[in-house]
């Protein structure tokens, strides 16, 4: 197959970024096509780690193109900075790197608004990383957000920004009761900036398009995970874009017959950064080792990480709203001498057991799982290269989550490190 998307299928974290590494070996060009830099993509190459934000990643491997698709939001300066430390740390090429002139950006008063309503919010706060993702995405929907083709004529972009500017800062003080934003900084960081931006600009859907019927193999970036879809997700406790598989289409500007194959990463527990339901949490000793064993801390925020067993009926809501094809059940590595492990394998909810989510919104909040218990291992599983490295236990526990998620296994994540996976099918070359 020549064109995959990789997707989150839990909330987010799930190390996406270490397997779309990996996959990006194999393909020509990766491109994101939803979120911002609220995404956190870790990848360890020979030891030394990477976090990306709004660069693709497949932007460790030489050569390869980069792309970030008109639906994504994006902080132009932070997008300048993760370019630079990219050419620094790794020799990045910054002519491999496209920007949509449709994407929309993400601006100081968005961050401040953010920031802003989560802190009046108190006990109903999100949780959100406080990168202004939201408000950045309301006005692209209220049709009044900054393009990046509106740098093209300077004039213009700074009319819109210093009207925008003056609205939210009648918002921010009136009702957010919050610090009014700088509107000239920003012009003046614009006007500074647009000519180190204006050269990744292009219309990265056509370009999309003709390198597809040439044959280019594509990889589609999913950031955050299904159950912070703003549809599909855990409402309101959502990021504010689409992070399922059709995301990719609406996010380039390509058809839904570009894409042949969804890949979801699943980690082979659950966790959540923010609030919101979460019925296979856990709390206590178990919790905290894993979270040490596992890094569960946020990369993008610090934050610690909820912890909970694996979800299957979440797993099941995710294999049918991306369509999934395969699985990549990662950090299996993490779960090494935890005996019994346990997996909820569907839910009870008014006294009615569930195989997937019961209607209504609450109903999560309100649902017990019902879980199952399988037996641990105790060997350490970070040099399993193939199936048949791992303990009857782990293949046990893998067979297992496939058999409920009805969505066979591609991939396993046995330790950070890119080389850390076995690789039971690649979709590029399955
Ligand atoms: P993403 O946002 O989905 O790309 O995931 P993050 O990078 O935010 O979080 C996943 C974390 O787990 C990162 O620190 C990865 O380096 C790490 N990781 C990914 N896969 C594995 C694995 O199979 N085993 C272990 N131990 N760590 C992993
Ligand atoms: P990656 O791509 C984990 C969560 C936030 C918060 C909610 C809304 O690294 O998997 P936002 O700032 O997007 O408005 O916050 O969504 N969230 C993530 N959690 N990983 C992510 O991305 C996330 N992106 C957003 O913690 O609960
Ligand atoms: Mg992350």
């Amino acid at each position: 197959m020549n064109t995959v998307a990789v997707v989150g299928t839990q909330w987010g974290d799930e190390g996406k970024g270490k397997i779309i590494d990996l996959l990006a070996r194999d393909a020509d060009i990766v491109v994101r096509f939803q979120g911002g830099n609220n995404a956190a993509h870790t990848i360890v190459v020979d030891g030394e780690k990477f976090i990306l934000r709004l660069v693709p990643a497949g932007a460790l491997h030489p050569g390869k193109v980069c792309v970030i698709g008109n639906g994504a939001v994006v902080d132009p300066l932070a997008l300048l900075g993760e370019i630079d430390d990219l050419k620094k740390r790794r020799g990045f090429n910054p002519k491999n790197l496209m920007l949509s002139y449709e994407a929309h950006m993400v601006m100081p008063y968005h961050r401040a608004i953010d920031r802003a309503r989560e802190a009046r919010a108190g006990k109903r706060a999100i949780g959100t990383t406080g990168f202004g993702i939201g408000p950045a995405y309301e006005d692209k929907m209220a049709r009044t957000g900054l393009r990046f083709d509106d740098l093209s004529n300077f004039k213009l972009f700074e009319d819109r920004l210093r009207r925008n500017v003056t609205e939210k800062n009648a918002y921010l003080k009136a009702v957010l009761k919050a610090k009014p934003i700088n509107g000239a900084q920003i012009v003046e960081a614009m006007k500074r900036e647009r000519r180190h931006l204006l050269p990744y600009l292009c219309d990265t859907g056509e370009y999309l398009a003709s390198a597809i019927a040439d044959g280019k193999r594509v990889l589609f970036e999913g950031a955050h995970g299904t159950m912070l879809d703003i549809d599909h997700g855990t409402y309101p406790y959502v990021t504010s874009s689409n992070c399922i598989a059709s995301g990719a289409f609406s996010g380039t500007g390509l058809g839904p017959h570009s894409l042949e194959a969804v890949l979801g990463i699943s980690k082979g527990y659950t966790t959540r950064v923010g609030a919101g339901p979460f019925p296979t949490e856990i709390s206590g000793y178990l919790a905290d080792s894993l979270r040490e064993e596992g890094g569960e801390f946020g990369s993008a925020t610090g934050r610690p990480r909820r912890i909970g067993w694996y979800d299957a009926v979440l797993g099941r809501l995710s294999a049918r709203v991306n369509g999934l094809w395969g699985l990549a059940v990662t950090k299996l590595d993490v779960l090494t001498g935890i005996d019994p492990i346990k997996i909820c394998v569907g839910y009870q909810f008014k006294g009615k057991r569930y195989e997937t989510v019961p209607l209504g919104r609450h109903s999560i909040e309100a649902s017990k799982p019902i879980f199952e218990e399988l037996p641990g291992w105790t060997e350490h599983l970070s040099d399993a290269r193939q199936l048949s490295d791992l303990p009857a236990n782990t293949r046990r526990y893998v067979d297992r989550i496939a058999e409920l998620v009805g969505v066979q296994v591609a991939m396993v994540g046995v330790g950070a490190d890119r080389e850390a996976t076995i690789v039971v099918k690649n979709p590029f070359t399955p």
